[in-house]
């Protein structure tokens, strides 16, 4: 069957990569990209694939229910990626409401119009909820997340994105809605908004700013390339079982200081400036409230039963990545002017 279906947040970091594997790979499915387009959301991200015949774009809030049942009609929807979240845990300490909110409210919309519109026909249905390893808290030392690893939540991002989860499941559970949950590690890649710690400290290191390290820098976290992460979930939407979830990782564990200093040195080397020439940026600042020690995904499910594996070393990605802000200059100085500017002081000024 072809399918028609719906993206939430195609604008933004990891749903704009998604949205451009599936009208590049399924040309016969009908691809509609609803998205609020808030600080985070950008159309320039989706410039090369913006006028394909199997693309739509729908500005609307995952908050206005009567807008996506609307969208729904409108498109005859028959399935769901939904990745449109509030998605940083620093803004999340700043204001948790807007996290409750767009991740759990807005979740719950989604479900409502999709248990309205696909009633007595669930099984031909799918409801593909994005969501993140956060979830599972945080690890000591030694050990790794598995689908079976108890919630624990720590931050108020994390404490959302976990609800959200358990709604997905309970509207499989009590009406037959068919889903399938992605829980991924940390993405990193080309259009990533430089509020999170690899695209932030790329622009910081450009503008010769302060790298600011929070805590000691011992925090443990496991990269994935953003285009793995798309792969992902092509394969768990297309071959997942229903009622099921499965943990997306990198198998890539990096100290956030040991990873800083690997940016530093490529950085020098693609700059033309002097070796350790960067490093001299890094600067300790206070840690953040709640933070998680380690993360690191146990993938092994998603590898036996659907044959999914990153494709891309992270000295590779990242190479890849430090290339990309570098050749879209303009890009960065779009999203890192006006509110943005307000955001970094209030994070940053008294750390
Ligand atoms: P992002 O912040 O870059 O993008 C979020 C997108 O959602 C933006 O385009 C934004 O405009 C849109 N959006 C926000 N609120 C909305 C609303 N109320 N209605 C409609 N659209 C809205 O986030 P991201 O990093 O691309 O993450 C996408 C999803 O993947 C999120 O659900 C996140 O929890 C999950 N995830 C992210 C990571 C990561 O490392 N970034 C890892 C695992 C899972
Ligand atoms: P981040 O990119 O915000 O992702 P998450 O908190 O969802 O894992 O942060 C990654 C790690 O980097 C995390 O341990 C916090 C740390 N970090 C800093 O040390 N300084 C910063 O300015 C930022 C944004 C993050």
């Amino acid at each position: 069957m072809s399918k028609k279906i719906l993206i939430t947040g195609g604008a933004g970091f990891i749903g704009s990569h998604v949205v451009r594997l599936f009208v590049n790979r399924y040309p016969d499915y009908a691809i509609v990209n609803l998205d609020a387009l808030t600080y985070a959301g950008n159309l320039e991200n989706l410039s090369d694939i913006e006028n394909a015949t199997n693309y739509k774009f729908e500005k609307a809030d995952i908050l206005d229910a009567a807008a996506l049942a609307d969208i729904f009609k409108k498109h005859e929807i028959t399935d769901i990626i939904h990745l449109a979240a509030e998605s940083h845990v620093d803004r999340s300490i700043l204001s948790p409401l807007d996290f409750v909110y767009t991740n759990i409210i807005g979740t719950v919309n989604l479900l409502n119009v999709a248990k309205e519109a696909w009633k007595g026909d669930y099984q031909n249905h799918r409801f593909h909820h994005v969501s993140t390893d956060e979830v599972f808290g945080t690890l000591g030392d030694s050990g790794f997340f598995t689908e079976t690893t108890p919630y624990s939540p720590n931050s108020p991002y994390s404490a959302s994105k976990a609800g959200s989860d358990h709604f997905v499941r309970a509207y499989g559970e009590t009406y037959g809605l068919g889903y399938v949950i992605t829980n991924c590690s940390n993405n990193y890649g080309p259009n990533h908004f430089p509020e999170k710690l690899i695209p932030l400290f790329i622009n910081n290191i450009i503008n010769n700013k302060p790298l600011p390290v929070y805590g000691k820098g011992d925090n443990t976290r496991d990269w994935l390339y953003v285009i793995d992460h798309a792969r992902a979930i092509d394969v768990v939407f297309h071959q997942g079982k229903n009622h099921d979830s499965y943990n997306v990782g990198g198998f890539n564990e990096w100290k956030n200081i040991d990873l800083v200093k690997l940016l530093c040195k490529q950085m020098d080397v693609k700059l033309g400036r002097e070796a350790g020439n960067s490093e001299q940026l890094i600067s300790y600042v206070k840690d953040r409230p709640g933070h998680d020690l380690r993360y690191a995904i146990d993938a092994s499910k998603i590898n036996k039963e659907l044959g999914w594996k990153p494709s891309v070393t992270f000295e590779e990605g990242l190479s890849a990545t430090i290339d990309w802000y570098l050749e879209n200059e303009a890009w960065l100085k779009n999203v890192t002017s006006g509110a943005y500017q307000q955001y970094y002081e209030k994070q940053y000024l008294d750390r």
